[in-house]
């Protein structure tokens, strides 16, 4: 029998709680993915610990053209409902900071909780297979797939987004949107490291491993997180954060010692301790490294006790002011999300069904809505997920 109350593509994570919902609502399921495991993105997620949520999950944590899209699903399917299967499940979880709750042990835990629960409410599980062509039909959908043709009254895509194209991440969800007559908002890679010029990358080269709290802004938003120098350029969470406000062109402002009035540190320890070398006193508080070529960039050599005021000051400011021009990102191939996707003008956002096409359904990180760094996009993809699961 090949034909279905409900098709749902793609078996990540909101595939899967699409999956469970509708199931449980006695609808006939059949969930297809191209890839030879489920939740393949769970799995790797969070360094293998999948951070599943965020407690403070709010609106404002998201990132879309309308930011007033995600507030439905978000309030009725919340971070506390996921947090309650998750305990139902036995999973043991920690806060690791500011909010995010990750695994005590393996992301395969919330994979194996979201398989069962699928195979529970009666969902099939078809892997390895891909999709052809789909055509509206009368009362639904007809689709050709490597497996046959199949048919059903809704139709479900949750194929994600185009991060990380070696996992198998593919256009197909925007392709299927645009054969529907929906908009596509340019898909741009989002938490992803930036990279330096190469003239940059040679005056930095030195710092590559070092890590340290710093507070970057760009264009209105500000994140104080860890920062690392790579081989390539700069991440670490707060990079990673900012990337999804970052524009090519754009400089950030990076202040590396958030909580120190570097400034006047530096004239005390002219009066105190004039004898030590300008790097040494930012070694206090900064990396060694980093202390080295904050004062190699300010141009700083000799003592500090022999250093003018109008010195410190270009000293403090390669500290707490140093403006970047990032060449541009790593691109898909490390960005952990797509800023951008389906426009959400053409969908309900209580059901994600396309407004110009009944039975047809868009959830989770192919849609554009956004998450900042921290469960928030998994938390997206479990509210979608569920609201069109209790329609479909
Ligand atoms: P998801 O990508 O999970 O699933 C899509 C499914 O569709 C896949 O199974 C894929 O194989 C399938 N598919 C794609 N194209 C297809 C086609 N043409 N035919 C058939 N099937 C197709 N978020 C978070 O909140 N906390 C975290 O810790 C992390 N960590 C993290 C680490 C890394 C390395 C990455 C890359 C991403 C994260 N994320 C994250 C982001 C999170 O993984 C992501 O937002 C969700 O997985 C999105 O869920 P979806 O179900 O929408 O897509």
């Amino acid at each position: 029998m090949n034909s279905f109350d409900v098709i749902v593509i793609g078996a990540g994570a909101a595939g899967m709680m699409c999956a469970i919902e509708a199931g449980r609502r006695g609808r006939r399921i059949l969930l297809i993915d191209h890839a030879e495991h489920p939740g393949e993105k769970i799995r790797i997620s969070g360094g293998g610990r999948c951070n599943f949520t965020n407690i403070h999950a709010a609106p404002k944590h998201f990132l879309s053209a309308n930011p007033h899209f995600c507030k439905s699903a978000l309030k009725r399917f919340s971070a506390a409902d996921f947090i309650k299967r998750v305990e139902a499940r036995g999973i043991a979880y920690h806060e690791k900071a500011l909010g995010q709750l990750f695994c005590d042990d393996s992301s395969r835990s919330i994979i194996e909780m979201l398989t069962d629960d699928c195979k529970e409410a009666g969902a099939e599980l078809r892997l390895s297979t891909s999709i052809g062509t789909i055509e509206k039909t009368a009362d639904g959908f007809a689709l050709e797939t490597s497996g046959g043709a199949l048919a059903c009254s809704s139709l479900v895509i949750a194929t994600g987004g185009k991060s990380i194209p070696k996992m198998g991440a593919t256009d197909f969800a925007y392709d299927v949107a645009q054969q529907f007559g929906l908009h596509i908002i340019e898909p741009r890679p989002a938490l992803v490291p930036l990279t330096f010029t190469s003239g940059l990358l040679e005056e930095m080269k030195a710092l590559s491993g070092v890590s340290t709290e710093a507070s970057v802004s760009c264009n209105g938003m500000a994140f104080r997180e860890a920062l690392l120098f790579t081989h390539r350029g700069i991440s670490g969470p707060c990079i990673l954060q900012i990337s999804s406000y970052w524009r090519e062109g754009d400089d950030i402002a990076i202040d590396l010692a958030p909580d120190i009035d570097v400034f006047a540190r530096l004239r005390a320890a002219r009066q105190t301790t004039g004898k030590l070398a300008p790097q040494t006193v930012l070694a206090e508080f900064l990396p060694k490294r980093l202390a080295d070529a904050a004062t190699a960039r300010a141009g700083l050599e000799g003592r500090i006790g022999d250093a003018s005021d109008k010195k410190l000051k270009v000293l403090s400011d390669a500290v707490k002011q140093w403006r970047v021009k990032p060449a541009g990102s790593e691109g898909w191939r490390t960005a952990e999300v797509t800023l951008g996707g389906i426009d959400t003008d053409g969908l309900s956002s209580k059901t994600m069904e396309a407004k110009e096409t009944p039975g047809l359904y868009f959830i989770g990180e192919a849609v554009d809505v956004t998450g900042w760094l921290g469960g928030y996009n998994f938390q997206w993809a479990w509210s979608s997920g569920w609201a069109a699961g209790q329609v479909v």
